[in-house]
Parts: C-alpha cells; structure tokens; sequence
C-alpha cells in the first residue's frame, strides 16, 4: 500500500497579506511544522548580494541556492552559524529576494529543500506558489489577499513597532511593484489556484483570519 505523506496546509498570497503571522499561529495550533518558504529567496538574495554578484547571473545565483547552508530553528534563521534573522527582513532584501524568485534555477534548487519540511504531524507552508507548484497535492489550499493600501500600512505599523521609521507612499510603491514581479514572472507567478479558498483580509483582526483558516483545515483535514 502507498505510504501516506503527512497532510500539508499551504498558505498563498501576494507581499504583506499577513500570511506569514497566520500561517505561524495556525501552525501553532495544529501542532504542525511551519516552512516560511519567502525566507529561503531571502536567505538566498543575501548571500548572492555579499557574494558581489549580479541578482540577474541565473546560475551563480542558482548555485547560491542549492549550497547555502541554512538552518532554521523556531524563529532564528542562520546562514551556516551565523544569525541572520534581521538581516533578512530589511527592505532592501524584499526587493533583492523578488529578483532572484524569478530566476528559475533558483526556483528548481530550493522546490528539494523546501519538500523536506514535510514531516509528521504535519506542515503550514505559506508564500507564493506552496500550493500551486511546491505542494499540489496539499490538504488544503488558502490564498490570502488584502488590498494593497492595507498591506502597506499593516508594514508600516510593523516597521514602526521595530522603530522603523518609512513612508506609507513609499511602502505601498514597493509592495505595488512586488506584486507585479511576483504575478507576472515566467517562472511559477503568483496565482491562485483553482481549487484555492480565497479570503479577503482586508478590515479584518488577525484572530479572525486565523479562525477562518482553522475552521478550514480541521474540515479539510477530517476528510477521508
Ligand atoms: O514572503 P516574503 O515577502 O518573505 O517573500 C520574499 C520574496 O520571495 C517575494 O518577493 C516573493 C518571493 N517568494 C516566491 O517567489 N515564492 C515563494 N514561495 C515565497 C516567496
């Protein structure tokens, strides 16, 4: 009989739609692993940068990506020994990691690792293609959306609270030009899938996005 793959619950959306707190809370409560998928592209944008190299070098960068050696261990994310939790969440690398997802080599030699968070219990997985191409056969699909004007002050007031100081105009440009890189590269765009339950974030509490999420997957993972 064939052995069955733990269930995954894959979580998509376009920058900022606050897939990544849901994602971690609905994990939290499952007793599930958690795979922040947009880290690896970030991790990886952070090597190749203080490599020197050019985020377009298809395959310097795609050899960047299948050798990094990553670990990560509940929110401490490390290049080798080194901490790099912070480093991959300054502004300059969102735009640098949505340059390198769409090199496809680098999409193909992350698809191996990020599989490889598959393990029992279960798995959350959020970013942008978790269930379109990493995990087609997830137990459940969701794609989260807000509008853009939401996302971007849902990061300014995450920014602030870090002591942060942005524009809103400036943040709400960034995430405006994130979205058309993610939607409309050639290799595995944003999209939702077909068989994806899409919610609608924006004017609703975090509490409550994720209490829609939970009603989903314990219906989805009941399911014979
Ligand atoms: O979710 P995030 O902002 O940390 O993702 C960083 C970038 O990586 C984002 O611009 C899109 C890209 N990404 C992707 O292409 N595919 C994923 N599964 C996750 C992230």
């Amino acid at each position: 009989m064939a052995r069955r793959l733990p269930p995954v619950i894959a979580i998509d959306g376009p920058s900022a739609s606050g897939k990544g707190t849901v994602a971690q809370l609905v994990a939290r409560d499952l007793g599930f692993h958690y795979l922040d998928s947009g880290a690896l592209y970030r991790l990886v944008a952070l090597a190749a940068l203080e490599a020197g190299l050019n985020l377009d070098d298809g395959l310097r960068v795609s050899d960047i990506a299948l050798n990094i050696n990553t670990k990560f261990n509940g929110e401490t994310v490390r290049i080798g020994s080194r901490d790099v939790t912070d480093a991959i969440r300054a502004e300059s690398i969102s735009g640098a990691a949505s340059q390198v997802a769409a090199l496809p080599g680098v999409r193909d030699a992350l698809i191996t690792r990020q599989r490889a968070f598959r393990r029992p219990p279960g798995l959350v997985a959020d970013g942008r293609d978790m269930g379109s191409v990493v995990f087609p056969d997830a137990t459940l699909k969701i794609f989260l959306t807000a509008s853009p004007e939401e996302r971007a002050n849902r990061r300014h007031k995450q920014l602030m609270e870090k002591g942060i100081d942005a524009s809103i105009n400036t943040l709400l440009q960034d995430i405006l030009d994130r979205d058309t890189r993610d939607t409309t590269r050639a290799a595995a765009p944003l999209q939702k899938s077909v068989d994806a339950v899409e919610i609608d974030t924006t004017g609703m509490t975090i509490a409550a996005v994720v209490a829609q999420v939970l009603a989903q997957c314990r219906h989805a993972l009941r399911a014979p």
